[in-house]
């Protein structure tokens, strides 16, 4: 039977990380297909924004912390009179720099939104899927640095790495309830993230591909029900398999280790907890 999208993944999308970027791009293409979309974020003003281009009638905007259990919480109970079929985790963080000198306020953000926060929403709204019967669909934003330890941005590389391994066991599982879970791969994207990181890495000095947001969530989009995991752009296809695939895990991290050291601007120092990147 040839089920369309939104038969198969309506009426709403729950999309985080939709302030900006990657979820930005996913809630408007998401809206194009037919949904209507929740979006979720922090800053409330950008969220809104994102409601007027996208038309206040067909989303809802909730802003969280999604690094709070409180936050959480919100996200489930102002979802809970929703009919959701499609969840999209885009929301995410980066620290750089050495292990030894992160506070803990970072490293709680880093652990809280791509572990904790992934883990939760995915296990709510699979639960949710499984129970109003109908097919869904889960989408989980992990990263290239996922694919390979990545010195100097261990932290990130590490929850990105159980991000990948969470949404690929999950993709085994949740067939038997007619979900579809897809992992999304991305390399370097235009976005936020990627002028925060540049601020601290010349990124002339690593072979890192940079796609669009657009592209990222076009590709997933795609390939969700397709596949249970995408790297979206050739290059990074590329790259993927030589870290994953040509190279052993020993040698490509102490590769990246080297090229990300030699990129740093500046080591940043250690900065006191809440101080932004
Ligand atoms: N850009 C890249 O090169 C790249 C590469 C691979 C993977 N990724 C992944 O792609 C995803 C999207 O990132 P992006 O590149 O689109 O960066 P971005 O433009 O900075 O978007 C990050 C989004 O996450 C939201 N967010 C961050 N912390 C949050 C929190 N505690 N609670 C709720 N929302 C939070 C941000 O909104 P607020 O600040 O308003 O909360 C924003 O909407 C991330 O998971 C990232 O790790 C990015």
């Amino acid at each position: 039977m040839n089920t369309s999208f939104t038969e198969k993944y309506g009426q709403w999308a729950v999309v985080t990380g939709a302030s900006s970027g990657i979820g930005k791009e996913f809630a408007r293409q998401l809206r194009k297909k037919g949904l209507k979309v929740a979006l979720i974020a922090r800053s409330e003003d950008q969220l809104r924004a994102v409601a007027e281009l996208l038309g206040e009638d067909n989303t809802r905007v909730i802003a969280t912390n999604l690094a709070t259990q409180e936050g959480i919480d919100t996200l489930e109970e102002k979802t809970s009179d929703l009919d959701i079929g499609l969840f999209v985790h885009s929301a995410g963080a980066v620290h750089l720099g050495p292990f030894i000198d992160i506070n803990e306020t970072d490293i709680d953000e880093l652990l809280n939104v791509h572990v904790t926060a992934t883990t939760n929403l995915a296990h709510i709204f699979a639960n949710r899927m499984k129970a109003r019967k109908k097919a869904g669909g889960l989408v989980l934003v992990s990263s290239g640095f996922a694919l390979t330890p990545v010195p100097w941005i261990a932290i990130y590389s590490a929850t990105k790495a159980y991000v990948l391994s969470l949404g690929e066991a999950l993709s085994v599982e949740l067939k038997d309830h007619n979900i579809d879970v897809l992992t999304v791969v991305p390399g370097g994207t235009k976005t936020n993230m990627a002028i925060d990181i540049e601020k601290h890495l010349d990124l002339k000095k690593i072979p890192l591909p940079m796609g669009s947001a657009a592209t990222v969530a076009s590709t997933a989009i795609k390939s969700l029900g397709k596949r249970d995991s995408v790297v979206p752009g050739v290059l990074n296809k590329m790259m993927a398999v030589m870290m994953d695939k040509l190279m052993s895990r020993n040698a490509s991290k102490k590769m990246i280790g080297w090229m990300i050291k030699k990129a740093f601007r500046k080591m940043p120092e250690k900065r006191s907890a809440g101080a932004q990147s």
